[in-house]
């Protein structure tokens, strides 16, 4: 089957002083989903914002509101989450210990479900997992920040997902996110990733639609 490629640009590097102006450009310019890095200065040693903030960014976009919780206990803020208006709910693996039943509550608050995988963290641990997951995260750089280096390393475990899900005839996507710029993109397509994040490279290019094209187009 042919993929196409998607692009999810991170307003973790938009200017937090014009966040709804920053957000409206992901639109303007035909991104696909709004990535949004929620961290909690426990589970990754940054913080960022949480559901007051995500709520009053709601009317500023159409795109889905694709959540990555980068937090500890995600569990206890599903609803929260979904009440913001987050369309798509990402948490990691390493942050609790009953994935499989999150991953369920998830798709029972009608948000599609999505399980996230640190670099260091192995595939076998989600093999049964995957059918609860409407996509999995592979992080590329060790959460916490914007403007890291992509981990190289990664582009095997990208193909041997890819593998995993074919060979399941499942229709999860895989999401790569961390150090992705047009220099790596075509790699980590054709490793077989659907969801490309992109932040600092996406809010430092001059010409924002060229670049959602030229990724849509790998
Ligand atoms: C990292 C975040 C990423 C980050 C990506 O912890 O999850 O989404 O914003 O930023 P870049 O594309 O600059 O690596
Ligand atoms: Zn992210």
């Amino acid at each position: 089957m042919k993929r196409k490629a998607m692009i999810a640009p991170s307003i973790l590097s938009a200017n937090f002083a014009n966040f709804g102006e920053d957000l409206r450009v992901l639109e303007e310019v035909g991104a696909d989903w709004v990535h949004v890095d929620v961290m909690d200065g426990h589970f990754v040693p940054n913080l960022t914002f949480g559901p007051p903030v995500i709520k009053a960014l709601r009317p500023h976009s159409r795109l889905p509101f694709d959540v990555h919780l980068m937090i500890e206990a995600p569990e206890t803020w599903l609803d929260a989450y979904k009440d913001a208006g987050a369309d798509r709910i990402t948490f990691h693996i390493e942050a609790c210990n009953h994935s499989h039943r999150y991953l369920a509550r998830v798709r029972e608050l009608g948000l599609a479900s999505g399980i996230t995988l640190n670099p260091q963290t192995p595939l076998c641990l989600i093999e049964y997992l995957l059918d609860q997951c409407d996509q999995v995260l592979l992080m590329s750089v060790n959460p916490g920040f914007g403007g890291q280096k992509f981990i190289e390393g990664v582009l095997p475990k990208i193909s041997q997902l890819r593998k995993m899900i074919d060979e399941r005839g499942l229709k999860t996507l895989i999401q790569v996110d961390g150090g992705i710029s047009l220099q790596n993109a075509q790699r980590i397509f054709d490793a077989g990733a659907d969801v490309l994040v992109m932040g600092s490279a996406f809010f430092s290019a001059t010409d924002k639609k060229e670049l959602v094209k030229r990724v849509q187009n790998l």
